[in-house]
């Protein structure tokens, strides 16, 4: 189980994009929160502007979708280049169809669950998944507290993930900081999204190191 830090671009400076991106050479990914004002309570970004990012950088872009109608939309962001496109469970209408359309057309297909949904009723669905999402704050904004009443249910996944196989990464997203981020790892998460942490910090590309080796302790 390899740690991975997905910085979220939430919490960069929208206006220059690429030099935010270029600021965190240490990530394995970029996670880009795409929100459409109907499922969350908020409006970022759409599919013009993962174009754009994904020319800019090489890095691999992380697309997590909080948006009504992930079925119609998800696939585009795939062809967009983004390597991993995550969908809402509670957002999606025909989740099979749309995690098997990412994936055909080449990118990771992931599944993400709000903090008050269960994971169980989704077990049936790993297989059709690269990764788990599990929201660690209400989706909407960065810089909320971190909820650790979904740390249960991220050990709840870490064991379901084991019985299928133990192929399927486990994410975290929301309040993860260097006062989180070990409690997440000994729940079984292996990949760890930061906004703030990374980008509010005055070096990111320490604070990135900072989180890894505090994830490692925490399960070495
Ligand atoms: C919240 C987003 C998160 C957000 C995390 O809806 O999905 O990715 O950027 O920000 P922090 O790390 O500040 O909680
Ligand atoms: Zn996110």
């Amino acid at each position: 189980m390899a740690v991975q830090i997905s910085p979220s671009i939430l919490a960069a400076d929208f206006a220059r994009l690429a030099d935010e991106a270029a600021a965190v050479p240490n990530a394995d990914w970029l996670h880009v929160d795409v929100m459409d004002y109907h499922f969350v309570p908020n409006l970022t970004l759409g599919l013009p502007v993962v174009e754009a990012l994904h020319k800019a950088t090489d890095t691999p872009l992380d697309c997590h979708l909080m948006i009504a109608d992930p079925d119609r939309w998800a696939p585009q962001y795939a062809e967009a280049g983004a390597g991993s496109v995550t969908i809402h469970a509670e957002a999606a209408k025909a989740p099979i169809r749309t995690l098997r359309e990412i994936r055909s057309l080449g990118a990771r297909a992931g599944l993400a669950l709000n903090p008050a949904t269960a994971v169980d009723p989704y077990e049936d669905l790993l297989g059709e998944v690269d990764m788990l999402l599990l929201m660690t704050v209400e989706p909407g904004f960065g810089g909320q507290k971190f909820l650790d009443v979904v740390l249960p249910k991220v050990r709840r996944a870490r064991e379901l993930i084991g019985r299928h196989g133990g192929r399927v990464w486990l994410q975290v997203d929301g309040g993860v900081d260097a006062g989180t981020i070990e409690r997440c790892a000994e729940a079984g998460a292996d990949v760890f999204v930061a906004g703030s942490a990374v980008y509010g910090a005055s070096d990111p590309v320490a604070a990135i190191d900072e989180l890894r080796a505090a994830a490692n302790r925490a399960v070495s």
